[in-house]
C-alpha cells in the first residue's frame, strides 16, 4: 500500500513495551466474549437482551434498553419508525460485565428483509445464541440465520425460550434440531413441567433443581431457590419424577455432558467450537427465569476472541497492533447526534482514543478524537478497547461495512463482507424540484451505510437512480430515511426485475437492447449488474450466449 501520510502517531504497538502492552492485549482479550443472538421474530430477542444485561447487574429495570412499549420511551424518529412496525431495523451495540467476564452483545435486525445487515453482524461475533419459540422451534428466519452462521463457522449456544407458555415437547425440540439442522443438541439443563407449567430446571451434569419466583412484571431478576431431591419430589411430584425419566433417556439418546461443574469435556467443546454440537438450555425470558444460567453458557462455551485470518488468509493475532473491522454504518440514528457512525469490532491490539489509524481500502489516515461505545441508545466516550470489543466512531464518512481500520505501519485488510444478491428493484425520484441536492445527498448517505444498493446508468441519469435491495422493507426504510433525515420526499416506481448478475464488458454490449433485461453500474464498486425479468429470461440469455459472464451474486 501507498505511503499514507499518517503521522507518526499512527500507533505501532510494537515499542519498547510492547511485551507488557501484548500480554494486557492477551489477558483483555480473554476476558471478553462477543456475541449475537438469532431469531425468528417475536420470539423474544429484545425481551431476551434485556434480561441478559439486567441478570448482568448492567440495568436494574427490564426495558431501558429497547424502550419496548410502556417501558422507557424512545426517542428518535428512526426508533419511531422500528417502533410503529413493530420490528427491530436498528442495532445496538450492548456491553455488560458478569463476573469477570465482559461481554459484548450485538443486536441482529429482526426482520427477514434485514438480512444481509444481519450477515454483517454477523461477521463481528465469536458465538451466537440460537433463540427458539418453545411451541414454533426452527422457524424460516431462524434457519436462515443459522445458515449464516454455520457460513462463517461462527459456534451456536441454543436458548428454548417461553417455556412459561404452552408448546412442544422438549424432546421433540431437540429431536427437530437435530434432524432439520444436523447439529448435535447437548441438553445443559432440563425443565421440570411441560411448556406452560414451567416448574424449574434441572442442571444436567449435578442433578441441581432450581425454581424461579417471578418479579412482578418481570422487571427484576427472578429469585432462584435450589431444592435437593427429596423435596423437589415434595413440590413437583409426578413433574420431577417424569423430568428425572427424560434425563436418563437423553443419556441413553445423547450421551454425557461434561463435568460435574457443568462444563462440556474436551470432546464436547471441540465439537461445539467446530459447529457440530449446540449446547441447549430452557428457559423464558420475560420472567427472567435460567436467564443467568445462560449468561453462564456464554461466559463458559463461547470462544473468546482468536486471531482472524486476513485478506491473503493469514493469520492477524490478537496481539497485533489494532486492527479493527466495520461491520456497520448507520447515520442519524438519534436526531440528538445528527451524525455518522461507523460500529467497528476490534479483532487485534489495543483502541486508544485519538489513535490515527488507517484506512486499508483508501490508505488514508483515520483519526479517533470521537470514539464511543453504545448501550442501546446511550453513548459514552470510549478511552480504549480491546480484541471483541465495539467501538463507534463518528463521523465516519469515508467507512463502509467490511472495511478495515489499522494502526502501523504494516498494512492489514480483512476479507470484505460478501453482500446478498438483490431481488427487488425500484426507481427512487424525488418529489419535489427544489429538493434535489438533499435527495441526491441522502442516496449516496444511505448507499454508503449499504442500506441499499444504489444502481445508475446513463439512460436512467443521476435523478433516478435504481435501487436494489434484498427485502422490499428495505425500500420503506429508504424513503422514511430521505424525507425524515434529508428533508427529501422521494417516490418510488417498481421494476418488474428479480434477478441480477454481474457481468462485464463483453456482455454490456450482447445484452444491448435486449427485451426484459437492462444493465446498470452499482454505485459503490461499479460493478456492472444485468437485471433480468425471471430465471426463464436469464436461462435464455445463457442458452444464446454460453460465454458470457453472468455471476452470482450470493453471500458465500
Ligand atoms: P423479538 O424481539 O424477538 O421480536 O421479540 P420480543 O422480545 O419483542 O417478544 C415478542 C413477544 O413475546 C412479546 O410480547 C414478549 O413479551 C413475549 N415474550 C418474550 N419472551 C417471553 C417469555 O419468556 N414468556 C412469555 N410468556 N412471553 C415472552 P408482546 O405481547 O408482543 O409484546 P409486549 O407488549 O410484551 O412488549
Amino acid at each position: 500500500m501507498a505511503d499514507t501520510g499518517a503521522p507518526a502517531r499512527a500507533a505501532d504497538t510494537k515499542g519498547p513495551d510492547s511485551k507488557v502492552l501484548d500480554s494486557k492485549v492477551l489477558a483483555e482479550a480473554a476476558k471478553r466474549r462477543t456475541f449475537a443472538v438469532i431469531s425468528h421474530p417475536d420470539a423474544g430477542k429484545s425481551t431476551l437482551t434485556e434480561a441478559l444485561a439486567l441478570h448482568a447487574s448492567a440495568i436494574t429495570q427490564a426495558g431501558a434498553v429497547h424502550g419496548k412499549a410502556g417501558r422507557r420511551g424512545v426517542t428518535s424518529d428512526w426508533m419511531a419508525m422500528e417502533r410503529a412496525r413493530g420490528i427491530s431495523i436498528t442495532s445496538a451495540a450492548l456491553r455488560f460485565d458478569y463476573h469477570s467476564t465482559m461481554l459484548n452483545l450485538l443486536d441482529t435486525p429482526g426482520h427477514a428483509d434485514f438480512s444481509e445487515d444481519t450477515y454483517r453482524v454477523l461477521s463481528a461475533v465469536d458465538c451466537a445464541v440460537m433463540l427458539l419459540d418453545s411451541a414454533k422451534g426452527l422457524e424460516p428466519q431462524t434457519l436462515k440465520l443459522f445458515d449464516v452462521c454455520r457460513s462463517r463457522s461462527v459456534p451456536v449456544i441454543t436458548f428454548v425460550n417461553k417455556w412459561d407458555r404452552p408448546g412442544r415437547e422438549p424432546l421433540e425440540l431437540l429431536d427437530e434440531i437435530e434432524q432439520r439442522i444436523g447439529l448435535r443438541p447437548a441438553p445443559v439443563n432440563w425443565p421440570v413441567g411441560v411448556a406452560g407449567d414451567f416448574r424449574g430446571l434441572i442442571e444436567r451434569t449435578t442433578g441441581e433443581y432450581i425454581t424461579f419466583t417471578r418479579t412482578p412484571g418481570g422487571a427484576g431478576r427472578a429469585l432462584e431457590t435450589r431444592l435437593d431431591a427429596e423435596a423437589a419430589a415434595a413440590r413437583d411430584g409426578d413433574a420431577f419424577v417424569t423430568a428425572q425419566e427424560e434425563l436418563a433417556l437423553l443419556d441413553e439418546i445423547y450421551g454425557g455432558l461434561g463435568d460435574a461443574e457443568g462444563r462440556l469435556d474436551d470432546l464436547g467443546m471441540e465439537s461445539f467450537l467446530a459447529g457440530l454440537t449446540s449446547p441447549v438450555l430452557f428457559g423464558a425470558a420475560l420472567p427472567n427465569f435460567g436467564v443467568r444460567r445462560l449468561l453462564d453458557a456464554v461466559t463458559t462455551y463461547a470462544p473468546p476472541p482468536a486471531m482472524r485470518a486476513d485478506i491473503k488468509g493469514e493469520p492477524r493475532p490478537v496481539d497485533a497492533p489494532f486492527s479493527g473491522l466495520v461491520f456497520k454504518v448507520q447515520a442519524n440514528m438519534d436526531p440528538a447526534h445528527r451524525d455518522r457512525m461507523a460500529f467497528v469490532r476490534v479483532c487485534s491490539g489495543r483502541f486508544e482514543r485519538g489513535m490515527v489509524l488507517t484506512h486499508a481500502a483508501t490508505g488514508r489516515p483515520f483519526a479517533t478524537k470521537y470514539a464511543q461505545s453504545m448501550f442501546g441508545q446511550d453513548r459514552e466516550t470510549v478511552e480504549e478497547a480491546f480484541p471483541g470489543d465495539v467501538i463507534g466512531l463518528v463521523n465516519a464518512t469515508a467507512l463502509r461495512p467490511g472495511d478495515t481500520l489499522y494502526a502501523g505501519d504494516v498494512p492489514v485488510e480483512f476479507p470484505p463482507i460478501p453482500s446478498f444478491a438483490p431481488e427487488h428493484f425500484a426507481v427512487v425520484r424525488g418529489k419535489e424540484a427544489g429538493k434535489q441536492k438533499q435527495f441526491r445527498r441522502g442516496i449516496e448517505q444511505l448507499d454508503t451505510e449499504g442500506v441499499v444498493q444504489v444502481l445508475a446508468s446513463d439512460l436512467r441519469g443521476d435523478q433516478a437512480p435504481v435501487l436494489a435491495a434484498v427485502g422490499p422493507l428495505q425500500f420503506d426504510v429508504v424513503l422514511h430515511r430521505l424525507e425524515h433525515e434529508f428533508g427529501a420526499r422521494a417516490e418510488l416506481d417498481h421494476l418488474d426485475y428479480t434477478l441480477a448478475r454481474r457481468t462485464d464488458a463483453d456482455g454490456v454490449r450482447a445484452l444491448a437492447g435486449q427485451r426484459a433485461v437492462e444493465v446498470l453500474t452499482r454505485r459503490h464498486d461499479g460493478a456492472i449488474l444485468a437485471l433480468f425479468s425471471d430465471k426463464w429470461r436469464l436461462g435464455q440469455v445463457q442458452r444464446q450466449h454460453p460465454d458470457m459472464m453472468l455471476e452470482l451474486l450470493i453471500a458465500g
